[in-house]
């Protein structure tokens, strides 16, 4: 029977503090109500420790599945660290975390994919379990997103929070796991979503500093429209592919951006709302975190069962995008 990915314990971390939408009302000309009917977030977590970084939250995520799964972090042959906000620019994020956790038998590697990070990181780490090269791969997303903010753009900032999920990916012949995916990159989407700063193009210099070429930029509106038509769009692709119906789906782990993308993805399935799992009132967008953290959410309210059929979709800067179908294998 065919080897699959099946996803065998999932683990998150979120930081203490809570930056809330009162907060930004302090900071500029903005007001709780505006947030929540345009985004449906309320607040997020910030990692506030100048000391840590991307790599401090992805470990304690990747402890949390080790501890789940009762396995030691010996036993871990591959870690893809999915983030666009690395410790450094090298070594990898996954180098860190692979040293902090003493996974001293795994190699690893980042990726780089934006709120699609997880997504793409899924399908590879599926892949290296499908050729049946690896036993146990930790996928992780997760972004300091509060690193690279400006707390003085009121479209843009109020948007993110920081964040990191895990998964063990670890090979089944049962017919659960990661069935399907469909990815997609479009480069011409570069001029709407970037940190134009601190790469070779724009090394670090009194200038890029002062253009705040450092910090995050978004052309909001633009992306947005390209997010609705591109997350709803592969979403439906992936269920026709296999023959799907909406009653066939258990649930929709969407990546959390903005609560309208996710209700136009979920309408254009044709899912009830009561089938979504959505905590970006919580935590706002945790870029490549967002979907093991909602993931690692419906685990906790015990929502997901062995049979299940969810569709995980995500839509980011480059652009990237794409939805993966994964048949659940155990009572949560
Ligand atoms: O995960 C990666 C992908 N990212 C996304 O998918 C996010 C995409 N974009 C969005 O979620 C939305 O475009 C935003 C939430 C960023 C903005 O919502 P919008 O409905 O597109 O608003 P807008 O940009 O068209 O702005 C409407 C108005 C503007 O005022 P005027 O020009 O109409 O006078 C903005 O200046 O709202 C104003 N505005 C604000 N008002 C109060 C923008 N930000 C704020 C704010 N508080 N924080």
């Amino acid at each position: 029977m065919k080897v699959t990915a099946a996803i065998t314990a999932v683990g998150k971390y979120l930081p203490p503090d809570v930056l809330s939408n009162a907060d930004f009302e302090k900071l500029f000309d903005t007001t709780d109500e505006w947030i929540k009917t345009r985004t449906g977030i309320s607040e997020r977590r910030i990692l506030k420790d100048p000391t840590k970084a991307t790599s401090f939250m992805m470990a304690e995520a990747a402890r949390r599945v080790l501890e789940q799964r009762k396995i030691n972090a010996s036993e871990i042959d591959v870690i893809i660290a999915c983030t666009v906000t690395p410790d450094m620019m090298f070594p990898a994020t996954a180098c860190l975390v692979q040293n902090e956790i003493g996974a001293k038998n795994a190699f690893g590697f980042d990726l780089s994919a934006a709120c699609s990070g997880f997504l793409f990181g899924l399908s590879t780490g599926a892949q290296f379990i499908e050729a049946g090269r690896y036993k146990k791969v930790l996928v992780i997303g997760g972004d300091k997103m509060s690193a690279i903010i400006d707390y003085t753009d009121r479209t843009t900032s109020i948007l993110f929070g920081d964040g990191a999920g895990a998964v063990l990916l670890e090979p089944t012949t049962d017919g659960t796991g990661v069935l399907d995916h469909i990815l997609h990159t479009d480069g011409s989407g570069k001029d709407f979503l970037y940190q134009k700063g601190g790469g070779s193009l724009h090394p670090a210099s009194v200038e890029t500093v002062n253009a705040k070429w450092h910090n995050i930029y978004q052309d909001g509106k633009t992306v947005f429209k390209s997010a609705v038509t591109g997350m709803a769009d592969v979403s439906a692709a992936i269920m026709e592919k296999n023959g799907l119906t909406s009653d066939d789906i258990a649930y929709l782990i969407p990546h959390q951006a903005n609560l309208r993308i996710i209700d136009a993805t979920a309408n254009r399935m044709g899912i009830d709302s009561n089938k979504v799992i959505i905590n970006i009132g919580m935590y706002g967008n945790t870029t490549a975190a967002t979907i093991p953290l909602a993931l690692a959410d419906a685990i906790e309210q015990k929502r997901i069962k062995r049979g299940d059929n969810l569709i995980f979709a995500a839509f980011g800067a480059g652009y990237t995008w794409g939805a993966a179908w994964v048949k659940w294998g155990y009572n949560t």
